[in-house]
């Protein structure tokens, strides 16, 4: 039986060699499927006489033994090398950061609107709201522009449709936010503290105006606040609202009928290269209209203009977005053109907010 150290060494260097599952199973079969090389031996036993048929047949089965156990081992040992390529191939880091799904942005206007909400929150403003479509009672008489009073004619107003006889009180698109210092005083009274950011339209077009456009009122009434407490709130706003250390403001006196006395406020910017930059420059942009409440104004909300004194302002929402991002066209803000929201729209889950930063 000399042969069998050959077939041994030739088997287990196949057995050592085989380089995957299905090259070691051809090893297995021609070795000791039911024709290969050991079983045909195994069947010659059967020829051989009683006394050679014994010790050969022990050597034989060793043999077998000895083969299949190397296939066995070596059919474990590929089976791991599997095992370890795919978890070295397919591994998934679950430490990484979700990948941001395009859900859409945020809209430069109700962003600053979120901002300017935050900032006058922490001077203890609250917010409150009108309708849009409002009687010419709140947005007119009541801020004591009576009906032939030259304003009205000033606001380009849109007015709603009446039919001929329909005598109900005519109504409008508010032309501003003021008539929420109305509801708001009249709802709550005196002292109150409240900004009003929305809606409001007039009949204009250009490239710094469209028919509606957005402001934010603000209202401030108590026992003895001033012209001072207006400046000063102005101020610290814009510092806040442009994340700047100061800002250059000027307070121009003007007319509003219902407030007395009366300033337009500008703040100093620059437009350089189609940029607009504030802070610096020499350019003054109006941003909003301001003074101390009318007396007349308080009486028509219910409030004792004996007792009770206060500001109100009324500031342009897409001005100071167009100033504190470089946006140079207001026309753009309404257009909904998909590249210009993607480039300046915000991510949808920044909240602002004064601890974490307004914009970032
Ligand atoms: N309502 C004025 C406007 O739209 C702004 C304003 C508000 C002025 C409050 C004074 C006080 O132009």
């Amino acid at each position: 039986m000399d042969g069998l150290a050959a077939l041994k060494a030739k088997y287990l260097t196949a057995v050592a060699d085989a380089a995957g599952e299905a090259a070691l199973e051809e090893v297995r079969l021609s070795a000791l499927g039911k024709k290969g090389e050991i079983s045909l031996k195994m069947r010659d036993l059967g020829q051989m006489d009683p006394s050679q048929r014994q010790a050969a047949g022990a050597t034989l089965n060793a043999l077998k033994d000895e083969i299949d156990a190397a296939l066995r081992a070596r059919k474990a040992a590929l089976g791991d090398a599997a095992l370890n390529e795919r978890l070295r191939t397919e591994w998934l880091d679950v430490t990484l950061p979700a990948r941001p799904r395009r859900i859409g942005t945020i809209h430069p206007v109700s962003q600053v609107m979120e901002e300017l909400t935050a900032i006058f929150a922490d001077m203890g403003f609250a917010v409150a709201e009108g309708p849009q479509v409002e009687s010419d009672w709140y947005n007119f008489d009541a801020l004591n522009i009576p009906p032939e009073h030259p304003a009205r004619q000033e606001h380009d107003t849109f007015f709603l449709h009446r039919d001929p006889g329909d005598n109900r009180p005519p109504h409008v698109l508010r032309t501003h936010t003021s008539p929420v210092q109305i509801r708001a005083m009249a709802a709550q009274g005196a002292p109150i503290r409240v900004i009003a950011p929305g809606r409001v339209y007039r009949m204009d077009m250009d490239q710094t105006h469209t028919p509606m456009f957005h402001q934010v009122e603000g209202l401030a009434i108590d026992r003895d606040i001033s012209m001072a407490n207006l400046k000063w709130t102005l101020e610290e706003f814009c510092r806040a609202f442009f994340e700047v250390p100061s800002v250059e403001l000027r307070f121009r006196a003007s007319h509003f009928p219902f407030t007395e006395p009366s300033a337009e406020v500008d703040i100093r910017c620059s437009w350089e290269g189609g940029q607009l930059k504030i802070g610096q420059g020499d350019k003054w942009m109006e941003i909003l209209g301001s003074g101390m409440v009318h007396p007349k104004v308080l009486t028509a909300a219910g409030v004792d203009p004996a007792k009770w004194q206060g500001f109100a302002f009324g500031m342009g929402i897409d001005r100071i977005a167009m100033l504190k991002y470089g946006i140079p066209d207001l026309r753009a803000f309404f257009e909904s053109d998909l590249r210009w929201l993607r480039h300046y729209g915000f991510a949808a889950l920044d909240m602002p907010d004064l601890a974490g930063g307004l914009s970032s």
